[in-house]
């Protein structure tokens, strides 16, 4: 298992946040997950018209490393414009937490990539609803 590279990481945050689609808001966010075996996925966020559809960075490349099939995360990098550095909202802290839980964030100001904070996603969101209905589980385990 690797251990996360934060420079590594955040670089390749910065180059997906150059895919940011955010016309309304102008606010570029760009995010990349390391995998357990190594690999690295990234995502930038995308918005509507509809403003409500926008879908954050973090969530845009957790959505990509799960449907390509990675399970295991160790670490998720997040870049924007601003002062330290941008935290993920409440919104990608519950999607992390079931599905990264025991991953680093590390967050950069994207005008000062070098200037890494990070913090633990199970930190992020303290009594996070993790809680599987026990007659879906049953069904899930009978394959229904
Ligand atoms: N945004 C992210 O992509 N990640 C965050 O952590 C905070 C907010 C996006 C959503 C929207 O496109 C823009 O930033 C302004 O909120």
């Amino acid at each position: 298992m690797p251990k996360p590279n934060k420079r590594q990481l955040i670089a390749a945050a910065m180059r997906a946040r150059l895919n940011a689609i955010a016309p309304y808001s102008s606010f570029r966010v760009g995010a990349a997950l390391l995998t357990r075996s190594g690999r690295i996925i990234g995502g930038a966020n995308v918005e509507s018209a509809s403003y409500g559809l926008t879908c954050c960075a973090e969530r845009v490349a957790l959505f990509k490393a799960l449907t390509e099939g990675e399970r295991e995360f160790t670490a998720i990098a997040v870049v924007a414009r601003a002062p330290k550095g941008v935290m993920p909202c409440g919104a990608c802290r519950q999607l992390l937490a079931e599905y990264a839980p025991g991953a680093i964030v590390f967050t950069a100001d994207a005008a000062h990539p070098q200037r890494v904070r990070q913090f633990k996603v199970s930190a992020l969101l303290p009594g996070a609803f993790l809680h599987v209905p026990k007659q879906s589980a049953r069904r899930r385990a009978r394959g229904k």
